[in-house]
């Protein structure tokens, strides 16, 4: 018998922000009936993740530091979840180039856009069910080095290919049997999108949701935007 909604977990990585993609996938997974976890980097909550606190465990996770990701990795040790969603990421120092970024901040960028979450996925991949479950990577469309080239935000853009890569080669090695997807939210009304982006969270996390619960047990990796379309590597 298929697992009922209510049977369903997800645990989202980076849920902090009131004007953030992570928040609005719990929010939207615990209005469908999932169980959720949802992992913040400081206490306190959110006022909206303490109000759904019926559904939705927090959990403290700053992914880059090792002492935070392996208390966090002993907490949630003997939970198995239906999707894992690593949301976290910056936008990279504004205004900057290759030219004129720093050591520290190139590295702050790429440990916290594409090493640390590769890193965490992988240590993640007991915690997915066998099968059914996903491990989902919160990428962009502009870490397509098919149709990214122009000059927006070249680091940032540059830490999602980094992103790209790192989980193919990922998946390349992986021998659990597991659906990867790697998700463009479109771009978003959030802290880091901007107000005068395309789409309000609703739509991009709705769209999302529905791409997810779509591609259960497909056990392929694809790159896909909110309303489920591939993107071109
Ligand atoms: N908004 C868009 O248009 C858009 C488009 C394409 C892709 N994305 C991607 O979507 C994801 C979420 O973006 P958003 O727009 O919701 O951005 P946001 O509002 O800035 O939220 C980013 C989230 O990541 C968390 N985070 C940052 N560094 C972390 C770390 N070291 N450890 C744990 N959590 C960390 C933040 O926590 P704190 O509150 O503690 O900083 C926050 O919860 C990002 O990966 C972003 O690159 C966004």
């Amino acid at each position: 018998m298929p697992a009922s909604q209510s049977d369903r977990s997800a645990l989202v990585i980076g849920a902090s922000r009131g004007l953030g993609l992570g928040l609005g996938l719990a929010e939207t997974f615990a209005a469908r009936g999932w169980r959720v976890t949802a992992t913040i980097r400081h206490e306190p909550a959110p006022a909206a993740l303490q109000r759904l606190a019926a559904r939705v465990a927090v959990e403290i996770l700053d992914i880059n530091d090792l002492a935070s990701v392996a208390a966090f990795l002993h907490h949630i040790a003997d939970q198995m979840f239906d999707v894992v969603f690593i949301n976290a990421g910056v936008g990279g120092p504004e205004g900057k180039t290759a030219e004129t970024v720093t050591p520290e901040e190139m590295t702050h960028l790429f440990m916290t856009n594409a090493i640390s979450p590769v890193r965490l996925g992988e240590k993640l991949l007991r915690n997915v069910k066998p099968g059914s479950g996903i491990l989902a990577f919160m990428t962009s469309i502009l870490g397509s080095v098919t149709l990214s080239g122009g000059s927006y935000a070249p680091l940032y853009c540059a830490s999602k290919a980094a992103l790209n890569q790192l989980t193919r080669s990922f998946v390349a090695g992986m021998t659990q049997d597991i659906t990867v997807l790697s998700m463009h939210p479109g771009w978003v009304k959030t802290d880091m999108g901007g107000a005068g982006a395309d789409i309000d969270i609703a739509t991009s996390v709705k769209g999302m949701v529905d791409v997810l619960e779509a591609k259960a047990g497909s056990r392929k990796h694809e790159y896909l935007d909110y309303r489920g379309k591939t993107i071109p590597w």
